[in-house]
């Protein structure tokens, strides 16, 4: 019998990333398998405090074990801008390129281009919460490069190579990316407490 437990998204990508890297002893259910369609609040003012936000509301109302994920960039000239409020930089519509449009002004002017992705994943299994980090470090490009990736891969320049993550494919991306780093630590935990 496999093991269910939920990811707190309908993102398709995340929950295909997931999928290929968890052991087949797990199943991963995402949010509309649940029969979940909620607005789930994300208003907390960290990284980790929003994954453990969307996972606890799902525990609560559902019973499932579960675990989320809240993704920020964080750019030091910025002074950690937009981390947190990643998704809606430019107002409400995640909207990736007015965000990317607003990161480039704001930058404008300035040498330092450091940045890092950070993401975190909060898991709830019973009354225990664990949570694994993930972090990628690199440089603000001085315009978009590559049509693959979503958010702000185009202006996302890895440490270490010499194009952004829109340029690379998603295994050369998940291999090195925050997210990717974040869920092997959660992969890793899930198969050792099973
Ligand atoms: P979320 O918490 O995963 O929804 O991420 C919040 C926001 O960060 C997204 O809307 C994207 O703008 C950005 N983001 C998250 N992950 C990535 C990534 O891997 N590449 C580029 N942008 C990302």
């Amino acid at each position: 019998m496999r093991k269910k437990i939920v990811f707190a998204t309908n993102n398709a990508h995340k929950l295909e990333e997931v999928r290929s890297i968890v052991d087949e002893s797990w199943q991963i259910l995402s949010l509309s398998d649940i029969g979940c369609n909620a607005d789930i609040p994300e208003t907390a003012d960290t990284l980790a405090g929003n994954a453990q936000m969307k996972a606890y509301f799902i525990k609560d109302k559902f019973g499932y074990d579960c675990f989320a994920d809240d993704t920020g960039l964080l750019v030091d000239a910025l002074g950690g801008e937009p981390g947190v409020y990643s998704a809606r930089y430019a107002g409400d519509g995640h909207d990736s390129e007015a965000n990317m449009r607003k990161l480039l002004a704001n930058l404008e002017g300035k040498d330092n281009r450091k940045a890092h992705f950070s993401t975190v994943i909060a898991l709830i299994q019973g009354d225990r919460l664990t949570t694994f980090e993930g972090s990628v470090y690199g440089e603000i490009t001085f315009a978009p490069e590559g049509e693959g990736g979503f958010g702000y891969d185009p202006v996302f320049r890895p440490d270490g190579s010499e194009v952004t993550f829109a340029c690379m494919s998603s295994e050369a991306k998940n291999a090195i990316s925050h997210r990717g780093i974040a869920t092997r630590k959660l992969v890793d935990f899930l198969s050792e407490n099973s």
